[in-house]
């Protein structure tokens, strides 16, 4: 064997001890390593899923960044019942709200956003509750969910959806009719959802926060590959190059009452609308919370 053969090898043993050692913990995993464990996710097949864009990436006319430098992470956009905000939640945990002339704060809430374990795991242990304040008793509706997130009720007070984050779907909880107390699918996403909301006219809006590829399908579905990837000592800047998520495009989506799609709206690059953790409809306007960003995007409708 020649002396370079060897050095090769020996360099592709190093190589191959340290990805799988990490000894200088830079994997995104590292701060949960113990317990950090990967579930498959029941992805929809690849071919049911409708990859809808934007190509005129319509959210980047007719949008701002209001606020920037004054919130961090103003996770929710929420105003009061005469109009007054926005209401936003930020990374500190503190509720906070426009008076027109200053953030004044509102509330405290725990500051838990530990949420990147739960995605990139695919745990399953989510679920949906139901709070009765008159007998102040709380029942478990569903069980074994990944990621529920977000809740919307319906116009008429019929049914309810909520985001199956890591699947990608909405799914609709009927409270009236014969179907009550039963779930099922209400629309499968193009992408990732964080918060789903109603507007006046019972329509839908969903904040997706990455769009679906083939390599977040693949990671969906092999547990053990996204494992893999997740603990190799990479960090969360090169996996974002890998699924095309560090230009933290902006995507929403529009559904009618009844689940079909009506509208989507981009900002592609991230020009001026960034990964977006919901969006609510107010005044003739967009208004866009992001976990992420030290600003409220707006965008006026056409
Ligand atoms: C809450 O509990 C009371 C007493 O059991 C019941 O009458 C009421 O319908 C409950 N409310 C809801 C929303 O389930
Ligand atoms: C893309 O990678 C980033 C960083 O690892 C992660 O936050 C995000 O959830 C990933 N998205 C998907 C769909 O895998």
């Amino acid at each position: 064997m020649s002396i370079v053969r060897v050095k090769v090898g020996i360099s592709m043993i190093i190589l191959a001890v340290y990805c799988a050692w990490d000894p200088f913990e830079h994997s995104v995993v590292s701060e949960y390593r113990k317990e950090f464990e990967t579930y498959k996710v029941e992805l929809p097949a690849w071919s049911e899923v409708r990859t809808v864009r934007d190509g005129e990436n319509r959210l980047v006319r007719g949008s701002e960044r209001r606020f920037v430098g004054e919130v961090q992470g103003p996770e929710s956009i929420a105003f009061d019942g005469v109009g007054r905000g926005p209401y936003t939640g930020v990374a500190d945990g503190r509720v906070v709200f426009w008076n027109g002339h200053a953030w004044t704060d509102f509330a405290y809430t725990s500051s838990d956003r530990n949420f990147l374990q739960v995605i990139f795991s695919g745990d399953n242990s989510g679920r949906l509750l139901k709070y009765n304040s008159s007998t102040k008793e709380t029942t478990v509706l569903m069980k074994n969910l990944q990621f529920p997130n977000g809740l919307s009720m319906s116009k008429d007070k019929s049914f309810f959806l909520f985001c199956e984050g890591t699947i990608g779907r909405l799914r609709r909880y009927w409270l009236k009719g014969e179907k009550a107390g039963t779930s099922e699918v209400f629309a499968i996403l193009p992408g990732f959802p964080d918060n789903v909301r109603t507007n006046d006219k019972g329509e839908f809006w969903v904040a997706i926060h990455t769009r679906r590829s083939m390599y977040t399908y693949i990671c969906g579905v092999f547990p053990r590959f996204r494992k893999f990837l997740l603990k190799l000592p990479i960090s969360l800047r090169v996996h974002q190059i890998i699924n095309r998520s560090y230009k933290q495009p902006a995507m929403v989506v529009k559904y009618s009452s009844e689940g079909e799609l009506l509208e989507i709206l981009e900002d592609s690059e991230g020009q001026v609308v960034r990964t977006v953790s919901e969006v609510e409809e107010n005044d003739g306007k967009l208004w866009f919370g992001s976990v992420l960003m030290p600003f409220i995007a707006v965008h006026k409708l056409e």
